[in-house]
C-alpha cells in the first residue's frame, strides 16, 4: 500500500522508476541519496529550514557513539508490542531512532524539514521512505498510519489526527525533568525545569495516555562528546559564550540524560 500523499493536490503518490507521481501528474524525483523532497515552494517559509548542518553532524557523532542507546532500545521495545504496520516519524532528523524503529514495522516514513538532516539519514537505512517535508502537511494519506512518532520534534496535532487510522497511536519523546541537569546548570544562571506533563494536557482532548515511561541514561563524556552534545541542543546558542567555553574545556563531565516517553491512543 502506498502511504505518500501529494502535497499539492493531496492525492496518492505512486513510485515508478525513481519518480513519485500523483494522478494529477505532479511528480517528485527520488534524489541520488535516496530521499524525496515533498517540501514544495508554496509551503516553505525559509530557504534552509530546520537544524543547521553543524548540529546535524554533531547529533550524528553523538548518537552513533551510543550515549542515547537506552532510549533507542526502550522505544523499539515499546513499538514491538504494538504490532504496527505503518509508521511515520515526524522530525526524524538524521534518523537514529527512525532507523531502529523501522525494523519493528512493515512500512516506515521518516520526514524532516531539514534537507541536510534527511540526506544524512537516507544513508542509514534503505528500507525507510525518507522525505523532506513539513509537519504542517504530513506527507501521508488520510487514515493511513498506525503510529506517528515525534522525538524531540514538533507535534502537529491536527495533521496527526488526519494521518492516523482509527485507534492509531502517537508516541512522544521529550526531555524529562532531570534531563541534562548538570549541563544546563553549568550553562545558565538559572535552570528552568522541563515540564513533560504539558504534552499530556495539550493532547488530552484527542488522545488517551496509554503508557508513561521514564528512561535514564547516565554517562561520562570526554571533551569531544561533550562538545557534540552542546552543539546538538538548543542550549548551544542560548547560553552565554563564556559559560559555554568554560564547559567545553572540561576533559571529563558526568551527567544524566532523562527521557519521558508517552504513548497515546487516538480517541474514537
Ligand atoms: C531536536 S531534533 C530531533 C531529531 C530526531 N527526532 C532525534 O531525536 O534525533 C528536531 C527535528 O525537528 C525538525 N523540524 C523542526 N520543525 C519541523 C517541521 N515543521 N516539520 C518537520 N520537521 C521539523 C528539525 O529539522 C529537527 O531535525
Ligand atoms: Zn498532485
Amino acid at each position: 500500500m502506498n502511504l505518500l500523499m501529494c502535497p499539492v493536490c493531496r492525492k496518492a503518490l505512486v513510485l515508478a522508476e525513481r519518480t513519485w507521481r500523483c494522478a494529477s501528474n505532479h511528480s517528485y524525483d527520488v534524489a541520488k541519496q535516496g530521499y524525496v523532497n515533498l517540501h514544495v515552494v508554496q509551503h516553505k517559509h525559509s530557504k534552509n529550514p530546520g537544524d543547521t548542518p553543524e548540529s546535524v553532524q554533531a547529533r550524528r557523532a553523538f548518537l552513533s557513539a551510543g550515549f542515547y542507546a537506552p532510549l533507542q532500545h526502550a522505544v523499539v521495545e515499546l513499538i514491538r508490542h504494538l504490532h504496527i504496520e505503518n509508521l511515520i516519524d515526524i522530525g526524524c532528523g538524521e534518523g537514529y531512532y527512525t532507523d531502529a524503529m523501522q525494523t519493528e514495522v512493515l512500512q516506515c516514513v521518516g520526514v524532516d524539514i531539514a534537507k541536510n538532516a534527511v540526506q544524512v539519514a537516507a544513508k542509514l537505512n534503505k528500507n525507510v521512505t525518507w522525505v523532506v517535508g513539513t509537519g504542517a502537511i504530513l506527507p501521508v494519506l488520510d487514515q493511513s498510519v498506525d503510529l506517528c512518532s515525534s522525538l524531540f520534534s514538533p507535534i502537529p496535532e491536527q495533521e496527526i489526527l488526519r494521518a492516523l487510522k482509527q485507534n492509531g497511536y502517537l508516541l512522544v519523546v521529550t526531555p524529562a525533568t532531570e534531563h541534562l541537569y548538570a549541563m544546563r546548570d553549568a550553562l545558565f544562571d538559572e535552570v528552568n525545569p522541563h515540564e513533560p506533563n504539558k504534552f499530556v494536557d495539550q493532547l488530552s482532548q484527542n488522545f488517551e495516555l496509554m503508557r508513561d515511561v521514564v528512561v535514564d541514561a547516565p554517562m561520562t563524556l570526554q571533551q569531544q562528546d561533550l562538545k557534540n552534545l552542546i552543539a546538538m541542543t538548543p542550549y548551544a546558542y542560548k547560553a552565554k559564550a563564556e559559560l559555554r567555553t568554560a564547559l567545553e574545556e572540561k576533559e571529563n563531565f558526568e551527567l544524566k540524560a532523562q527521557f519521558q516517553i508517552y504513548l497515546f491512543k487516538k480517541k474514537s
